[in-house]
C-alpha cells in the first residue's frame, strides 16, 4: 500500500523538535518519532525504522556527528538528512563524511525537506532498479489524496477539482482526479468534460491493462489534470468491486504523481477502500452543526477503522455565508485540529456553472488563492512571487 515517507527528527532542543514535526506533518510526512542525541537516538532508529532520519547539527557538534555515525550502523537503510545553522564548507563536508546524504540550511522550510526527502528516495529507487530488482514494477508510487466528508454539498467536489488543478499549476506535476462519487459523479460537469469511458468501463477491463495502457481511458483536461470520470449513470457502479478499484488505483499511482480522488456523502465499501488507499484524506466540513455533527461520526469511524490520524487533515469549507459558529468552537466540540480553512466566496459558482476551475477563472479569489495554499503545502513548491501589478490586473480580471 502508498504509504508517506516516515521520519524521525534528531534535536536536543525539545521547542524546535515539535515545531518542526508539526510543519512536516501538515505535508506527505508522518513523524514516527523524535528523540536526543546519542543512544536515545539510536533507541528511536531501531523502533521505528523510519524512511529518513533529519539531524539537527549546530556548535559543539562532536555529538551530533556522532550521532549521525551511531544511526548509520544502527540502521544503514535510512537516509540521514542534516539540518543546521552553519553554512561553512567544513562543517558541510563533516557532516557528509559522518554519513548525512543531505544538508539543509536553518530555518528549515518543509519545502526544502520534501525535496531533499524525495530526491533521496527517487535515487534509492534508480539503485534498486539498476541492481536488476525487478524492474517492470517499480516501488515508486504517486500521492493519493481521498477528499472525503460525512455530508453532501459541502464542497469535496469543488476542492477535487481545484486542487488537482492548482497541483498542475504550482508543480507541473502528472495529476489524475478520479470521480468515485457513486450516486452523481458531478466532476464532468464541474470540468466541462463529456463522459465516453468510465471508471465502470476500466472496472471491467482493468486486469488487462498496465500504468502505461489504462492512460487511453483517461480524459486530457486543458488545464492539464487528467480526469477519470464516473459513469454517467449510477446504477453501472453496481459491477465495480472494491478489488478494481485497488487495482485501478495503484496503476494510476504508478504513472501520476498525485491522484486525488472525489468522493460522495454517503460511504460504501469502494469508498472504505479510497480510504485505505489513502496518503492522506481531506476529511471536508462546513460550518454548520448538521456537517460538525456528521464529521465527528466520521472521525469515529475513521478512528475505527484505525486510520492514522496523521493521514487525516481536517478541512473547514464554509460552503454558505452562515457564520453561527466559530472555527475554535468546531476544534473544540471535534478535538481535532483544522489544518486548512477554505473562505466562503460568491464566485463559486459562477466557476462551477462554466466548468472552470475557480484557480483558473479566478486564481487571485480568496478560494482559488486557499486552494493554491494547499497544492503548494502538499507539494512542498516553491511559491512563484507575483508582482503588484500582475496581482492587481489578476484580480481585476
Ligand atoms: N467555499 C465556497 N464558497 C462558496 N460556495 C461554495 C464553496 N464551496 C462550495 N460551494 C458551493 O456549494 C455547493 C456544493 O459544492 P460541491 O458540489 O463541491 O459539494 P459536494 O460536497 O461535492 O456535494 P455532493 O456531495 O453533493 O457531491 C456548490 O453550489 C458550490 O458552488
Ligand atoms: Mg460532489
Amino acid at each position: 500500500m502508498a504509504r508517506n515517507p516516515e521520519v524521525v527528527i534528531i534535536d536536543p532542543d525539545l521547542d524546535v523538535r515539535a515545531e518542526l514535526k508539526r510543519t512536516l506533518e501538515v505535508g506527505t510526512f508522518t513523524v514516527t518519532g523524535v528523540a536526543d542525541y546519542g543512544i536515545e537516538a539510536v533507541t528511536v532508529a531501531q523502533e521505528r525504522s523510519p524512511d529518513v532520519f533529519l539531524v539537527s547539527m549546530e556548535e559543539p557538534v562532536a555529538r551530533a556527528l556522532q550521532t549521525i555515525e551511531m544511526l548509520g550502523s544502527a540502521n544503514s537503510t535510512a537516509a540521514i538528512v542534516v539540518y543546521s545553522s552553519l553554512s561553512d564548507a567544513a562543517s558541510v563536508r563533516r557532516a557528509m563524511v559522518a554519513g548525512a546524504r543531505d544538508y539543509l540550511m536553518k530555518p528549515i522550510k518543509p519545502e526544502d525537506v520534501s525535496r531533499a526527502v524525495f530526491g533521496i528516495l527517487e535515487q534509492e529507487e534508480r539503485k534498486r532498479i539498476h541492481v536488476g530488482s525487478d524492474v517492470s514494477e517499480p516501488v515508486a508510487r504517486g500521492t493519493t489524496v481521498t477528499i472525503f466528508g460525512a455530508k453532501g454539498g459541502i464542497g469535496k467536489t469543488t476542492i477535487a477539482t481545484n486542487l488537482a488543478t492548482a497541483l498542475v499549476r504550482t508543480t507541473g506535476a502528472n495529476v489524475v482526479l478520479v470521480d468515485m462519487d457513486t450516486r452523481f459523479g458531478d466532476v464532468a460537469i464541474m470540468m466541462d468534460i463529456a463522459v465516453e469511458t468510465s471508471i465502470a468501463d476500466l472496472g471491467r477491463r482493468v486486469e488487462e491493462l498496465d500504468r502505461e495502457s489504462i492512460k487511453d481511458y483517461l480524459v486530457r483536461h486543458h488545464t492539464g489534470v487528467t480526469i477519470l470520470p464516473a459513469p454517467l449513470h449510477p446504477t453501472e457502479w453496481r459491477s465495480v468491486t472494491p478489488q478494481q478499484i485497488e487495482r485501478i488505483i495503484d496503476l494510476l499511482a504508478q504513472g501520476h504523481d498525485y491522484i486525488i480522488i472525489d468522493t460522495p456523502g454517503t460511504f460504501n465499501e469502494l469508498i472504505a477502500t479510497t480510504l485505505e488507499l489513502a496518503n492522506m484524506i481531506l476529511l471536508v466540513t462546513s460550518m454548520d452543526i448538521a456537517s460538525i455533527k456528521d464529521t465527528a461520526l466520521a472521525l469515529e469511524m475513521l478512528r475505527a477503522a484505525q486510520v492514522s490520524e496523521d493521514k487525516v487533515k481536517l478541512t473547514i469549507n464554509h460552503s454558505t455565508s452562515s457564520n453561527s459558529l466559530r472555527e475554535e468552537d468546531v476544534e473544540r466540540v471535534l478535538e481535532y485540529t483544522v489544518t486548512w480553512r477554505i473562505p466562503h466566496d460568491y464566485n463559486v459558482a459562477n466557476s462551477n456553472q462554466l466548468g472552470i476551475p475557480i484557480v483558473i477563472a479566478k486564481p487571485y479569489a480568496r478560494v482559488a488563492r486557499a486552494v493554491t495554499d494547499i497544492a503548494y503545502a502538499l507539494s512542498g513548491a516553491p511559491r512563484e512571487r507575483k508582482g503588484f501589478l500582475e496581482r492587481f490586473l489578476g484580480r481585476a480580471g
